[in-house]
């Protein structure tokens, strides 16, 4: 990218050189300074091109991912599930989530870890460059070393691994101050939507299914280990906000020690079943091998988390606050906000309508048309914010196929 040039909420400043040969306020050798949202970040030159192979991990695809957490953050502190929450930031890298939680948010101490003995230089440079050195630190270490010599608590726990968020969660979850939240991001969809069925089910201790809604298969799986791995210290972790986007599936939890209700949270979880003849789809608590419709033997995926992904109204505070912030991606992220807020108190397992027109009826209509005839015929429905194709609904498979075909 040339010197100055803009991408939308992220601004690579390449520094003209010097009379001299050096630079003005240069950045380290192999390093450019870039503007995301509020953070001015030191991060390896050409991320943008290509994030996966530098010495210091930063995926700009990812600002949308943070935007969203950030905002996410600020709706909890409003709401009064958090005030001035001490962060940890776990799996750092450059810093870009923890710096941006501390810079659109009012929060307490921000402590960065990471591995990667490269990342820490560059995060301590980008605590200075962002005016946060009086409340943060940059620790170098293993995460789960870091959190099993911690006697301390934090808030508020960010998990934000390459990959799987698994290996890190017992440790964290201990970490995490009473009623404060937990917030994971998983990467490995190959793993979680099916394709890698047999690292599911070791990683997951769930069975993952290959159809049209495995995404929101594979966010209920995430959801379910996060609540068995919390149980087995006694803690409830609450769902309180989650989606699918890009590559990526996050989940933010509000944690407390208290049994009765880590037991009760597992009695959510249950199993997915399919009808890959009649379509019919629905959780069961003990998946059965026939289809209850037309009697053709089911698929099933689990178990899973089958309650409510997003806390029922808490949607619609992301929504507000997200008018407030500028963000350059507060569109897409406007629009993920109306579908998640839509899919409230609707049953879990969407349609999608791509493929039931196929297999149902010769046209495919718009998502919108149908989700009007669905109320119109008197059952709920609403989009959601997996697929633009998507619909979920109250009514059985047989309106389904007659609606579609008026
Ligand atoms: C996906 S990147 C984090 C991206 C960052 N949160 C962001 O938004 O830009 C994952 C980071 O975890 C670090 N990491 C991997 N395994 C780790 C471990 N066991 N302990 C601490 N850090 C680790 C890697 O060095 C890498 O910087
Ligand atoms: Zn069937």
């Amino acid at each position: 990218m040339g010197i100055g040039k803009m991408v939308k909420g992220m601004k690579t400043i390449v520094r003209k050189k010097t009379a001299k040969g050096g630079s003005a306020k240069a950045p380290a050798p192999g390093f450019s300074s870039i503007v995301e949202e509020s953070a001015h970040l030191l991060v390896p030159a050409g991320s943008e091109s290509d994030a996966f192979h530098k010495d210091v991990f930063y995926n700009p695809a990812m600002r949308l991912n943070r935007s969203l957490s950030s905002l996410a953050l600020g709706a909890f502190i409003r709401e009064g599930l958090l005030e001035k929450p001490a962060v940890l930031d776990g799996l750092a890298a450059t810093g870009a989530r923890g710096i941006r939680y501390a810079l659109e948010n009012e929060t307490g101490k921000v402590v960065f870890v990471d591995a990667n003995p490269a990342a820490i230089p560059v995060l301590k440079k980008n605590i200075a460059k962002n005016k946060l050195a009086g409340k943060a630190k940059a620790v170098g270490d293993d995460l789960n070393a870091f959190l099993c010599k911690s006697w301390e608590k934090f808030d508020f726990v960010e998990l934000d691994p390459f990959g799987s968020p698994v290996f890190f969660l017992n440790n964290a979850i201990r970490c995490v101050s009473q009623k404060g939240i937990l917030s994971v991001t998983a990467t490995d969809l190959a793993k979680l939507c099916g394709k890698e069925q047999a690292t599911c089910i070791r990683h997951y201790s769930s069975k993952p299914m290959r159809c049209p809604f495995s995404h929101e298969l594979a966010l209920r799986i995430l959801i379910k280990k996060v609540v068995e791995a919390a149980a087995v210290h006694d803690v409830a972790a609450v769902p309180l906000f989650s989606f699918y986007h890009g590559h990526a599936l996050k989940a933010f939890f509000t944690c407390e020690r208290r049994p009765q209700e880590a037991s009760g949270l597992l009695g959510q979880i249950a199993f997915a079943v399919l009808c890959r003849k009649c379509f019919h789809r629905g959780i069961e608590k003990f998946p059965p091998g026939k289809c209850p419709n037309c009697g053709a033997k089911t698929d099933c995926a689990g178990p899973l988390w089958a309650g409510e992904t997003t806390r029922v109204g808490l949607s619609a505070k992301l929504i507000e606050l997200n008018r407030k912030r500028n963000y350059a991606d507060s569109k897409a992220i406007g629009k993920i906000l109306e579908a998640i807020n839509g899919e409230n108190g609707l049953p879990p397992l969407f349609y999608d309508l791509h493929e039931l027109s196929e297999k149902l009826s010769n046209h495919s209509p718009k998502t919108s048309e149908f989700v009007k005839k669905l109320r119109d015929a008197g059952f709920e429905a609403g989009a959601t914010h997996y697929s633009p194709t998507g619909v979920k609904t109250n009514a059985p498979i047989g309106e389904m196929e007659r609606l579609l075909a008026k």
